[in-house]
């Protein structure tokens, strides 16, 4: 991890194997560009267009400095249209030039200059260093020589702003934080389920509590059967590696409670139900909802919002075998309620409802879950959008925005109260799964049933919690998402409460 500070020295001057300086579409010079020019004798702006390069999002073009600047290389990083620059594009072309950056030992980068959006400089700061750390991200945990060479070890960021430096710190610390979640998250995501086990999770996240100062309580098999998890039971019972609920406590101070959870099923392999070989290929990535809660809660840890947050994780493995659930079983929940299982592939809904109701018997003011649910939330809204359904508009409203903030979009799907007859069971309370239409709804309305009367929104992330292909900052595989929309609907919360 490389070490970050804020500078307002001169970018021609700084001392740097990399400067990192953007252009905008057209080409329009950015921050940066007039003192690169003047000291190189160049334009900057015509080789770009010799090169045929316009400065759009992923142009980038490399000039040697020739010993006339401070820096020994340029890297020149489109950003496209100025008046687009948002907080995200700064993200994304942070991410994007870091995979270059990372095999140079020191870089210094000017930090673009925010459009119609007006990012204020602290915002833009955090942007650059979430990006850039995200960007740098991969996951040599397995490789027996790392492929890459990294050797980057210092990050200036250049910007026109003397402010004090503590609020500078605070810019990049916040920066890393997001960053460091989101890394943590993607680790425990890309970890093989050989290894990465409901009590390997449970194992991590006692760890992490215990650094970041968290209450931790992991539910063993005997303390669930005792107090009536049948949903994380019967899921967990066709596995060797037992079952547990992981639960995280911050107490931030201030007058709110809310709650958070996340789907943590670290192989379904679809149990009895079972899938084919190439729907399983990633299914150790089907704990990304709790990878994203469990982070969530290291980084609340650190930044210390004035709220209390609760986290209540249910983990457990989806394997046929001998003593596996059976389609037609009737699992009885937390709290009481009964649901049929038809599917055993449908298994997430199992346990989060479990989870859901445990949570929702503690009263927070709201409760927010992710989870990898259903195959038709990712046909419905693609790998870039999350889908969101909730029983309260304004906790909607509330996760949108901070998903948008966060970098990490999301859209609403509409909790349709009268598909409730597609998951009614002429054996139980609810069974758990619908017809061929409308899956992630039906999803939600069978989670619905667990939460009474609490606000709550379900963010179904089977399409954005891990990809088949690289993104702007992400590699191949676990994306953390959205752990960031996590801390930050956290973080407005506490805000909110603050000033009202
Ligand atoms: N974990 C899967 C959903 C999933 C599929 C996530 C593909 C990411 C990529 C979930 O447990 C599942 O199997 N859902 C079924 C539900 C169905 C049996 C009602 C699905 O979506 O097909
Ligand atoms: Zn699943
Ligand atoms: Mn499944």
């Amino acid at each position: 991890m490389p070490t970050f500070e804020y500078s307002t020295k001169a970018p021609a001057e700084v001392e740097a194997d990399l400067l990192i300086v953007p252009v905008y579409e057209g080409p329009e010079a950015g921050p940066g560009v007039k003192e690169v020019e003047k000291a190189l004798g160049v334009s900057v702006l015509s080789t770009l267009t010799d090169n045929t390069l316009k400065g759009k999002v992923h142009e980038f073009l490399i000039l040697p400095a020739y010993g006339k600047l401070g820096a020994k290389t340029v890297l020149v990083v489109g950003l496209g249209p100025r008046r687009e620059v948002s907080a995200d594009a700064i993200r994304r072309a942070a991410g994007y030039a870091a995979k270059w950056a990372s095999k140079y030992g020191s870089v210094a980068s000017t930090l673009p200059q925010a459009g119609a959006a007006r990012i204020g400089p602290a915002e833009a700061v955090q942007a650059f260093v979430e990006g850039f750390l995200l960007g740098s991200y991969r996951f040599v945990q397995y490789k027996s020589k790392p492929d890459d060479e990294r050797r980057l070890d210092r990050v200036l960021v250049l910007g026109a702003t003397r402010w004090d430096a503590r609020a500078a710190r605070t810019a990049i610390e916040r920066g890393q934080v997001y960053a460091e979640a989101v890394a943590w998250a993607r680790d425990l995501v890309n970890t093989p389920a050989g290894d990465a086990t409901p009590a390997f999770l449970a194992e991590q996240a006692r760890t992490m509590a215990r650094e970041a100062g968290l209450t931790f309580k992991a539910w063993t098999k005997a303390e669930l059967e005792k107090g009536g998890f049948g949903g994380i039971l019967g899921v967990g019972q066709g596995s060797a590696n037992e079952p547990r609920l992981i639960e995280l406590r911050y107490r931030g101070g201030g007058r709110e409670t809310v709650a958070i959870t996340g789907k943590g099923i670290t192989f379904d392999s679809g149990g009895l139900s079972i899938k084919d070989a190439v729907g399983m290929e990633w299914m150790k990535a089907d704990m990304g909802g709790a990878a994203a809660a469990i982070a969530a809660m290291r980084a609340i840890a650190r930044l210390k919002p004035k709220i209390n947050v609760i986290a209540a994780i249910p983990s457990a493995e989806n394997l046929p075998s001998g003593t596996a659930l059976k389609p037609g079983d009737v699992l009885a929940h937390r709290g009481g309620k009964t649901s049929e299982v038809l599917n055993t592939d449908a298994e997430g809904r199992l346990v989060l409802a479990d989870a859901l109701a445990y949570l929702a018997e503690q009263k927070p003011a709201a409760i927010l879950d992710a989870a990898t649910l259903t195959g038709a939330c990712m046909i419905a809204l693609g790998e870039d959008v999350w889908g969101v359904m909730g029983n309260d508009r304004r906790l909607v409203r509330e996760v949108l925005d901070a998903g948008d903030q966060a970098g990490e979009p999301g859209w609403e799907l509409p909790l349709w109260r009268r598909y409730k007859r597609k998951i009614e069971s002429p054996v139980a309370d609810v069974k758990n799964i619908g017809d061929r239409y409308g899956g992630a709804i039906t999803a939600a309305l069978f989670l619905a049933e667990f939460v009474g009367d609490v606000p709550w929104a379900h963010l179904d992330v089977a399409g954005t919690a891990f990809q088949e292909k690289a993104g702007d900052y992400w590699p191949k595989g676990a994306t953390g998402s959205p752990a960031r929309t996590f801390i930050r609907w956290v973080e407005n919360r506490a805000a909110a409460k603050r000033r009202s």
